[in-house]
């Protein structure tokens, strides 16, 4: 049992501080649960385990879920839209669904226990992220299709917070309402936040003068260099949530305020994995590769080792009795091979966020020249260093990138306002390479 000294301890939740064993015997029975709801009712999950010659009586240790088929979002295109809910339609609440960059979006569905499911654990994140009851909670996720603003919404009014259901966009208007609503926690995307207070020092207001405590930032990658900038701007904490559809939306996973340390996984309703992503082979906690994760709880959309792409590791518990996942350093779609050395965007960012002349606002401009990919960085300089020597700027910044990251880079350094602004989740990377 995890003893926590904080004046916390009675609010969590059981799990929060459970003994190690006593989750694992949660989780071996949660798993025997999940995988004979699929294999029952998912015809296309019977399928792909009868093929490897598996069936649910095969599990009885945490071990054989590695006997299991993946599931990829492959097979959600396959049985568009609805070939992999478990439950009749009519026992469906809610739907959700995400654009996709190609092809058709992915649709996800929810009963109303899996809808009182996520409005706890999102509760449990904020409060993690250290929101209480009474707080008033400004909600800048998009609402709709997204999961984002929906899901961050219930979780708010769970923990018994004033929701202030803003959503994403309408920027100016955002800054009106923190001004006058004064909410004490926002949700939004890291990079809309940046965003937000550019809105706000342009209509003269302080950013570190909201009523602002904490910010909730998820839905895309950011480093912790983001999070010192954003937390020096606002003077309040950064924290981390982590989520995705597929498994349920944000909160699957989330950080705790006292130690930053990487979002704790909500174990209690979803088991992760890392494994190698090239081989499928199941890694040890520790190991970077890819986030896999099964549904314990899940009665609408369960998942049976859904490879995420995320990339990460698993860490030990600190502040709760649940494994952390280390910072996303990318999706491995997100992954670019620039003359043969992996780079994501997030070890650019971490550079950038680190000089003081630059803002954090860039993107990656990915060219082909013959048989060469060509990586340009185009990065904003903060506005009282615009009038600097940008060639000198931008030398330096190519300087580190070849000496941290081992790429040769052209650099250029813009106006400030010169990259396109996010209003969820921004978008890093342009790719001019021929397709195909
Ligand atoms: O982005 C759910 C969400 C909404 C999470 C709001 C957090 C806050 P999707 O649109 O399905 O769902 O995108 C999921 O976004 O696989 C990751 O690649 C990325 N992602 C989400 N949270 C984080 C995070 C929502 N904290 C995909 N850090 C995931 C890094 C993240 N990447």
């Amino acid at each position: 049992m995890l003893m926590l000294n904080t004046p916390l301890q009675h609010e969590l939740d059981h799990y929060e501080t459970a003994s190690r064993d006593e989750i694992t015997a949660m989780q071996i029975s949660r798993l025997k649960w999940s995988l004979q709801h699929t294999y029952a009712n998912v015809a296309h999950f019977r399928a792909k385990c009868q093929k490897k010659g598996v069936t649910p009586a095969d599990f009885k240790e945490l071990k054989d879920l590695s006997l299991f088929p993946f599931t990829v979002k492959e097979d959600l295109r396959q049985t568009y839209p609805f070939g992999l809910f478990a439950v009749p339609m009519t026992e469906l609440v809610r739907l959700h669904a995400s654009s996709g960059t190609t092809g058709k979006p992915t649709v996800v569905g929810y009963t109303d226990a899996d809808i009182h499911n996520w409005a706890d654990l999102v509760a449990r994140s904020i409060r993690a992220a250290g929101g209480r009851r009474g707080d008033r909670v400004h909600v800048s996720y998009g609402y709709g299709l997204f999961t984002g603003g929906l899901g961050a919404h219930y979780g708010a009014e769970r923990l018994g917070c004033t929701v202030i259901p803003m959503g994403g966009g309408q920027t100016e208007r955002q800054v009106q309402l923190i001004r006058d609503f004064e909410p004490n926690v926002i949700m939004v995307t890291p990079s809309y936040m940046l965003n937000i207070a550019e809105e706000m020092e342009r209509q003269g207001m302080k950013t570190w003068q909201t009523a602002l405590r904490v910010g909730i930032f998820g839905a895309e990658p950011w480093t912790n260099a983001m999070r010192a900038e954003i937390e020096q701007k606002f003077g309040i904490d950064a924290v981390d949530i982590y989520g995705l559809s597929e498994i349920m939306g944000p909160g699957v996973a989330s950080e705790c305020v006292e130690t930053k340390d990487g979002p704790v996984i909500w174990e209690d309703h979803f088991y992760p994995e890392i494994i190698n992503p090239e081989t499928g082979e199941v890694l040890p906690d520790g190991e970077y590769g890819e986030l896999v994760f099964t549904t314990l709880t899940k009665e609408g959309l369960p998942m049976i080792r859904y490879r995420t792409r995320d990339l990460t590791r698993l860490l030990p518990p600190t502040s709760r009795s649940m494994r952390r996942i280390d910072k996303i350093t990318g999706r491995s779609d997100d992954m670019l091979i620039i003359r043969g050395v992996n780079v994501f965007p997030t070890q650019i960012e971490e550079l950038i966020c680190k000089e003081p002349m630059f803002a954090p606002h860039y993107e990656l401009v990915v060219s082909r020249d013959g048989h060469m990919d060509n990586l340009a960085v185009r990065v904003e300089t903060e506005p009282h260093h615009a009038g600097g020597d940008r060639k000198a700027y931008a030398k330096h910044l190519q300087h580190r990138i070849k000496s941290l990251i081992g790429i040769t880079t052209a650099v250029e350094v813009v106006d400030p306002g010169a990259i396109e602004r996010s209003q969820g989740k921004a978008k890093r990377v342009r790719d001019l390479r021929p397709k195909g």
